[in-house]
């Protein structure tokens, strides 16, 4: 029986483990983590992570093929392929801070590899990393070894969160980078072997190494490329008249650009976009590539303006002033589907409102209080360091309540703003949440998911990303 031992049970080890060991019967799969608290969540009822369908999966495999443990240097020791799935997050000291990625786990992880095997293994680098990190992951080992043979793989995972079990199950393609050396080659086609269990032959893409660590980098770029795109164009619809929508639907149509990912947005958020291309500028500077690190400077500035933009609209509407004012913010995770909140745009906002003074009611249906207090308190880049970094029990931000109903967060506020794009928030009652707000009652829709002219009609006055103004918002000073 081959086995895989994965190092890192996140939001990519957990769920991709528990897809392997549910269509490789044959295989073992042991996931492991230095986090003791987060391997018993695994292993109870109560997983660590929300993704839909997720828990049907590691409720049928658990215990019989896929096991998660504490036991970090026994699984390492007894696996044939080992990923590792470790968080690679930004620096936040020294050398490249706030650019480069922290590659303190990954280092220890390799080190711990190095010391405990006992026989030949292939280790896979599913975390992103910057470009050449084998290089130096296979220098950590080979240094470290009593004649064992190592064979280095980058295998990057393209999932993307709340749709995590149906992108593992049906992905566009599978990468794999390996040497282009016979010992190399062997190793692409062991884990080649391990995907064909469910994914067809012409999806599994073999490349030398450095071409599959740099597309991880190279996909997340131009995916976030293309929001701030249309969310640069949503600023430009707003001063204009023209609708977002029907921009980006216009250009979708073309069969060279597509219609998926151009929603415009209060901007894009999550654990990976601004991480990569941050660490992708890093790169591009060392490299002596200052032009190029600028090209992709402009879609995280474009990202930062989108956010305080939001901001500037909602407190210009609202007279200049949300000073002492009750805001209910619906939705706080980064997307609908799941209950991370890292580098969500909603932090931002928040804060932006608080630096306002405004009093925040915050309703999400996978968001606890604890982690939003913990969100609003921390320093950047801060969240995907070690728990010693953050604040354990933060003092609660007085101005900041959270609330387990929207109805309750939108009682005698001002004004909503839509953070999320929750289904939930589409069906809600909005003449009864009207009936019971301030007025004039306001709504900033920042994932234009409302219907415009059904709360114009109960008497709302509505923003929109990128969508023609309300007389109200647009008579008003440019949100900018
Ligand atoms: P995560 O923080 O959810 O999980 C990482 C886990 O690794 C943590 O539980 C941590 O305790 C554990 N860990 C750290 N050092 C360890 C060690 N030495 N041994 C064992 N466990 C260790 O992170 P994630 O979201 O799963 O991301 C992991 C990697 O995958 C990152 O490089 C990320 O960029 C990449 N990625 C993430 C996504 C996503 O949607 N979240 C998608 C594709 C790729
Ligand atoms: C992303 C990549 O999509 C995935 O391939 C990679 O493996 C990890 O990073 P993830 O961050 O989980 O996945 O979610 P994604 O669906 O990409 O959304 C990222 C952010 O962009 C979210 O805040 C989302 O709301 C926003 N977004 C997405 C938009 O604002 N508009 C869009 O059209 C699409």
């Amino acid at each position: 029986m081959v086995k895989i031992c994965c190092l890192g049970a996140g939001y990519v080890g957990g769920p991709t483990m528990a897809i392997i060991a549910l269509k490789c019967p044959a295989i073992e799969v042991v996931v492991v983590d230095i986090s003791s608290a987060r391997i018993a969540a695994w292993n109870s009822d109560q997983l660590p992570i929300y993704e839909p369908g997720l828990d049907e999966v590691v409720k049928s495999c658990r215990g019989k093929n896929l096991f998660f443990s504490s036991d970090v240097e026994k699984h390492v020791l007894e696996a044939d392929i080992i990923f590792v799935s470790v968080n690679t997050p930004t620096k936040t000291r020294g050398l490249g801070a706030g650019k480069a990625a922290d590659l303190t786990y990954w280092e220890s992880a390799a080190r711990m590899i190095a010391d405990v095997s006992r026989s030949d293994k292939i280790v896979v680098e599913k975390s992103t990393v910057p470009v050449k990190t084998a290089e130096a992951i296979e220098k950590i080992l080979t240094h470290n070894t009593k004649g064992i043979n190592f064979q280095i793989l980058s295998n990057p995972e393209f999932l993307a969160e709340g749709t995590a079990i149906q992108d593992l199950l049906n992905p566009d393609r599978v990468l794999i980078g390996g040497r282009e050396t016979p010992e190399g080659q062997k190793a692409v086609e062991a884990l080649k072997a391990v995907y064909a269990n469910w994914v067809p032959e012409d999806r599994i893409i073999a490349t030398n190494l450095w071409s599959a660590e740099l597309s991880k980098l190279a996909a997340n770029a131009v995916l976030a490329q293309r929001i701030s795109s249309v969310n640069a164009m949503s600023a430009l619809c707003e001063a204009t008249g023209a609708d977002v929508t029907e921009v980006a639907y216009a250009v979708g149509k073309d069969s060279r650009i597509g219609p998926k990912f151009l929603n415009a947005s209060v901007g894009f958020g999550g654990s990976c976009f601004q991480k990569d291309i941050l660490n992708l500028i890093y790169i591009c500077e060392c490299n002596g590539l200052v032009e190029v690190a600028n090209y992709w400077k402009g879609v995280i500035k474009i990202n930062d303006y989108q956010k305080s933009r939001f901001v500037n609209r909602v407190v210009s509407s609202m007279f200049n002033t949300v000073s002492g004012k009750k805001i209910a913010v619906l939705g706080f995770a980064f997307k609908k589907d799941t209950g991370d909140t890292r580098e969500t745009p909603a932090i931002d906002v928040c804060k932006g409102l608080l630096g306002d003074k405004a009093n925040i009611s915050i309703y999400d249906p996978q968001v606890t209080e604890d982690q939003i207090q913990r969100d609003l308190s921390m320093n950047k880049f801060d969240w995907d360091h070690p728990p010693h970094l953050q604040p354990m029990s933060p003092s609660a931000i007085k101005q900041v309540s959270v609330v387990w109903d929207a109805y309750e967060a939108t009682k005698d506020a001002h004004g909503v703003c839509i953070l999320t794009e929750w289904d939930e928030f589409k069906t809600l009652d909005y003449q009864k949440i009207h009936d019971n707000m301030q007025k004039p009652a306001f709504i900033f829709d920042g994932r234009n998911i409302v219907d415009v002219e059904k709360l114009r009609k109960i008497g709302f006055i509505v923003y929109s990303i990128g969508k023609p103004l309300d007389s109200w918002v647009k008579d008003l000073p440019a949100a900018a």
